[in-house]
C-alpha cells in the first residue's frame, strides 16, 4: 500500500500572513512525511470574487516564497498552478453536470461570501467555485485535504460529486475527509475573529521585528483594562490567544497576571511580539534567500507543474476510458 494523498491549496493572494500559517500551511507541513502532497496554487479561483489578473502572477510568486520559507518540500510534493495544468478545466466540465444548481446555492460558505462582498449577481462561475475544486482534488485522487472550517462545505459537495461520478461510470475517485487544523483560525489585530488582507490587521509571515513591535503596541485588548493594573479577562484578548500559539510556556503565568492586573498590557504585547519575532526569525531568513534566488523558484514552479501534469494525463485517460470519450 502507498501513502495516502492530500491535496492542499490556496488561492494567491500575495504574502501571507500568521493565520495563514496556523490554519493551514503548520498542518500541510506536519503531514508532509505520512502523506504523499500535491499543494495546489488556486489561481483560476481568484477570478471567483476579483477579474482584475494584473497582479496574479506577482502575488503567485509572494505565496510560493511563502510556502518554500515556512518549510513545504517541492522535491518531495509538486508545487504548481491550476491554470497550467488544463486538465483541471476539463474536469471542472465534466463535474458540472453531476451537481444541481440547487445544490450549489445552499453552499454556505459560497453564500457567506456573496454577503460579506455584497454581491448582488452571483456569476456561473462564482457558483460553481466548489465543483473547480473537486477537479482540484479528484485530478490527482486526494484522501484527504487539509482545511479550515470554512472550506468543509466543499469537501463535502467533493465527496457528493465523487460518488456521483463512480456510480455512473465506474470507481475511479476516492471520497476525501477534511483535516482540520487545531488553530483554524486566529483573530485579527483589531479584535476581528479572523486575520485577513482586506480588514488591514494581518501580522505579515515576512514582517520585520520593528513592524512586528509596532503593530502588536497598537492591537485591542480588554477594553475593561483600561489601566495598568486594573484586572483584565485574558478570555477576551486576542493578544493572549497569540500567547497560547507564540508562547505556549508562559500561557499560565501571563493568565495569572492578566487577571490580578499585575502584568500589564505594554508588557504583555512586548512579550507576545519578541516570542512572535522569535518564531518568525528562521523564516524571515529563508524568505531573504529566495527572495534573492527568484530563478529557482520559478524552476520549482515549473518542475511541480510537470509533476502534476503526468498525474492529471493519468487520471484523464482513467475518466475518458470509464466514460467511452476516448
Ligand atoms: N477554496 C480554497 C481556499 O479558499 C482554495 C482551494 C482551491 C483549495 N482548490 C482547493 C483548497 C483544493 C484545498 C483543495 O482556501
Amino acid at each position: 500500500m502507498g501513502k495516502k494523498r492530500i491535496l492542499s491549496g490556496m488561492r494567491p493572494t500575495g504574502k501571507l500572513h500568521i493565520g495563514h500559517y496556523t490554519g493551514a500551511l503548520e498542518n500541510w507541513i506536519k503531514y508532509q512525511g505520512e502523506y504523499e502532497n500535491f499543494h495546489l496554487i488556486a489561481d483560476y479561483h481568484v477570478l471567483t470574487t476579483n477579474l482584475d489578473t494584473s497582479e496574479i502572477y506577482d502575488n503567485t510568486i509572494e505565496m510560493v516564497i511563502d510556502w518554500l520559507a515556512a518549510g513545504l518540500n517541492p522535491g518531495e510534493s509538486p508545487i504548481f498552478r491550476q491554470s497550467q495544468v488544463k486538465e483541471h478545466t476539463e474536469l471542472y466540465l465534466i463535474f458540472a453536470m453531476l451537481i444541481t444548481a440547487a445544490r450549489l446555492e445552499r453552499n454556505p460558505t459560497v453564500k457567506d461570501q456573496v454577503r460579506d462582498l455584497k454581491i448582488e449577481n452571483i456569476t456561473y462561475g462564482h457558483l460553481g467555485y466548489p465543483v473547480l475544486q473537486a477537479a482540484d482534488i479528484l485530478l490527482y485522487k486526494g484522501n484527504a485535504v487539509p482545511v479550515g472550517e470554512d472550506q468543509v462545505p466543499h469537501v463535502e459537495i467533493t465527496r457528493e460529486i465523487a460518488r456521483r461520478f463512480n456510480n455512473q461510470y465506474g470507481k475511479i475517485f476516492p471520497e476525501p475527509e477534511p483535516l482540520l487544523s487545531k488553530f483554524a483560525r486566529l483573530p485579527g489585530l483589531d479584535g476581528n475573529a479572523k486575520m485577513s488582507k482586506s480588514l488591514n490587521n494581518t501580522i505579515l509571515l515576512s514582517d520585520a521585528p520593528d513592524e512586528v513591535n509596532k503593530k502588536l503596541r497598537k492591537a485591542v485588548t480588554d477594553p475593561q483594562k483600561i489601566r495598568r493594573n486594573d484586572p483584565g479577562r485574558p478570555e477576551v484578548c486576542l493578544v493572549f490567544t497569540y500567547h497560547q500559539k507564540f508562547n505556549p510556556t508562559e500561557v499560565p503565568e501571563i493568565e495569572k497576571g492578566c487577571r490580578s492586573g499585575a502584568l500589564g498590557c505594554v508588557d504583555c504585547k512586548l512579550k507576545c511580539a519578541a516570542k512572535i519575532n522569535e518564531f518568525l526569525a528562521p523564516f524571515i531568513e529563508k524568505r531573504n534567500y529566495y527572495e534573492s534566488h527568484i530563478d529557482e523558484v520559478k524552476d520549482i514552479l515549473a518542475d511541480g507543474e510537470k509533476r502534476a501534469k503526468e498525474e492529471a494525463r493519468k487520471t484523464m485517460s482513467e475518466v475518458h476510458k470509464a466514460m467511452n470519450l476516448g
